[in-house]
């Protein structure tokens, strides 16, 4: 380290876009990542990172929250959801690296709040990979009892809950750690064809509920009133989260200028349509009051419309499918994520060591991937899906503040993309992350703060002493 530099001037000091253009470019140590993705692997993999739990599972326990109207809740996370996804959009295509809003913190505000910004992605992407693998845990042993087996719930189910050891959900991330290894070519190739399976599989319950479609299932609207309808939009904003995962290829892609603000604004218009069609024909085929947390409620309505058993396996095989692309994507996510603060010298280096056999980092994914089994294993779902939703809403807030300081920063920066109405976007996009952060329940804010407090000590004893930037 240098002659120290005081606290206040390291919190402050930014990354020029110029520098983190050309380290991209550059790699690590002269070893860059091999740009193999173009826009469609990269829509993929934003709409692989975002259905899985949150439509299968979340589901059921937002439509008490909402009653009919659940449908507008999902409008309104999909608004919150989207103002922040044009945001993004502008962001990946003028600071094009894999470190996603981590980098366009550090380019905008300085290494203090990319630092908060990369400690909150740790919840967005390895947290919710372990939430998200949970989730699907009930899926394998739905399909499992079809074939008259079952998982005793001392390896189903982690200690918080009834059980020892979450195997089914160690084992999904076990399995995507594998497939990453050999290069982001073949994964994403991998995650493409999960993510056609699991559209298909929307798709077909689609068709399938609105065959039964009842419109006195709307009748009252909004039982609970606009309360019930803006809790379940806190609640549902999970199923969003995950379409921002295309800007952590931006070293893999191709020609990320052109290709990451498409990605990204592609991928939730289809996410968004997808999901209010579901709630849609969800409500229209069976009354409100009978969906409940306890079930996969859309596999009920495929079972009870078509009268066939055997179409719960085939819903429950699509469903696993379907989570294991979130599982696979997210935990791209977050190597790349720590292969870029690696290279800024805020994590150790071994995460930005990249292979060059394959041009991934091995021992990066290898790291993630066995921690994130074992959190998996071993914690609830639920606290690990709050503590994902209120690091997501405070890096979704820190991308759209950074549009408004670059533009007023470096207003000649050559763009790919330009948020439309600016600065109204991106200050509602603001306003609605905060609001949906607020609503989540004091429990979450407490372990919130104990968790950025870890991080403040994480980065005085090793980030602040390691950075790279002079
Ligand atoms: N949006 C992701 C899901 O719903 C986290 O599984």
């Amino acid at each position: 380290m240098s002659s120290a530099p005081s606290l206040a001037h390291q919190l402050l000091r930014r990354k020029p876009v110029e520098q983190l253009r050309a380290e991209a470019a550059e790699g690590v140590d002269g070893q860059p990542l091999r740009r193999t993705l173009g826009v469609w692997h990269l829509t993929m993999i934003s709409v692989g990172a975002t259905l899985g739990t949150g439509i299968l599972v979340v589901l059921g326990t937002a439509v008490p929250l909402a009653g009919p109207a659940v449908w507008i809740s999902f409008v309104l996370a999909g608004v919150a959801a989207l103002l922040s996804a044009l945001s993004y959009a502008e962001m990946a295509g003028a600071v094009p690296t894999s470190g996603s809003s981590y980098s366009y913190t550090y380019a905008t505000m300085g290494e203090g709040i990319a630092w908060v910004c990369g400690w909150c992605l740790v919840l967005e992407y390895a947290v919710s990979v372990a939430a998200v693998a949970v989730g699907a845990s009930e899926y394998v042993d739905e399909t499992l009892r079809v074939f008259g087996l079952h998982l005793p719930a001392v390896l189903s189910a982690p200690p918080g809950d009834g059980g020892l050891v979450n195997l089914p959900a160690a084992a999904l991330v076990l399995v995507a750690m594998l497939v990453l290894l050999p290069g982001a070519k073949e994964s994403a190739w991998v995650n493409t064809l999960m993510v056609l399976v699991k559209i298909a599989l929307l798709v077909f319950f689609v068709i399938v509920a609105f065959s039964a479609f009842r419109i006195g299932n709307f009748e009252p609207l909004a039982p609970m009133g606009a309360a019930g309808v803006s809790a379940a939009a806190s609640r549902l904003f999970f199923s969003y989260i995950g379409f921002d995962a295309a800007s952590t290829a931006g070293e893999e892609a191709k020609n990320p200028r052109r290709d990451l603000p498409r990605a990204i604004i592609g991928s939730i218009a289809l996410i968004t349509a997808l999901y209010i069609l579901v709630a849609v024909a969800a409500i229209g085929a069976r009354s409100w009051t009978s969906f409940s947390a306890d079930e996969a409620s859309l596999v009920r309505i495929v079972v009870d419309v078509t009268g066939q058993p055997v179409v719960a396996l085939v819903f429950s095989i699509g469903a696993v499918i379907a989570i294991a692309s979130v599982v696979l994507t997210v935990l791209y996510g977050q190597t790349r994520i720590l292969l870029t603060m690696a290279r800024d010298g805020l994590v150790p280096k071994v995460f930005g060591r990249v292979s060059a056999r394959t041009g991934t980092p091995i021992a990066n994914t290898l790291i993630v991937g066995i921690v994130v089994t074992i959190v998996s294993a071993l914690v609830p779902l639920g606290e690990l899906a709050d503590a994902t939703s209120i690091g997501t809403l405070i890096a979704f807030a820190l991308v759209n503040i950074s549009v408004i300081v670059l533009r007023r920063t470096q207003p000649d920066l050559e763009r790919s993309y330009r948020v439309p109405f600016f600065p109204v976007v991106p200050v509602l996009g603001v306003l609605f992350c905060l609001f949906l952060a607020v609503t989540l329940g004091a429990g979450t804010w407490i372990a919130f703060g104990i968790w950025m407090v870890a991080g403040a000590v994480l980065y005085v004893a090793y980030g602040r002493r390691h950075s790279t930037l002079a």
